[in-house]
């Protein structure tokens, strides 16, 4: 039982190892899911006017930007990647204090002018080569 399970873990691990791009792209895919999902969410939200759901949808935009953002610093380099990511960050960053002073048209801008940029992105790097 033990032999067998230390021999898939070892195999795993020298896969991992041989293919670090490979990892990063997978987590890559499931980031990229996470943030469709939350971007179409984000709009309905605030849409509807539920301040305390557009502002945890904002926050996970924000989270996973930050995360597509180093990937595009250090993983696999790539200046207008970085500057869509950084931007939508800073967009994502911006829907709290705006839903905090009731500006849900500002909101809803800044959560389209995201969506918007998804294909500045996809145009030029996707998919992965
Ligand atoms: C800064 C770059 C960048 C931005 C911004 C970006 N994407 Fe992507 N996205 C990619 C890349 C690169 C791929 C291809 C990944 C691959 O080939 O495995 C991708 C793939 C996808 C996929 C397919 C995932 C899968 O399971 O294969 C979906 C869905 C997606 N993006 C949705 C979005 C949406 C919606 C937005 C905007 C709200 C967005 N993306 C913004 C770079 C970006």
């Amino acid at each position: 039982m033990k032999a067998p399970t230390c021999l898939i873990a070892a195999f795993v691990a020298a896969g991992l190892a041989a293919s670090a791009f490979a990892a990063s792209v997978l987590e890559f895919d499931v980031w990229m899911r996470a943030i469709d999902k939350s971007s179409v969410a984000v709009q309905k939200s605030i849409a509807r006017q539920d301040a305390p759901a557009a502002r945890a949808e904002a926050r996970e935009i924000e989270r996973l930007y930050a995360l597509m953002e180093a990937f595009f610093r250090d993983d696999v380099p790539a200046a207008d990647a970085l500057q869509v990511s950084t931007e939508g960050r800073e967009l994502a960053a911006s829907i709290a204090p705006l839903l905090e002073a009731g500006d849900y048209e500002r909101a809803g801008g800044a959560a389209r002018r995201i969506a918007q940029a998804c294909n500045d992105c996809h145009d030029p790097h996707k998919p992965f080569k």
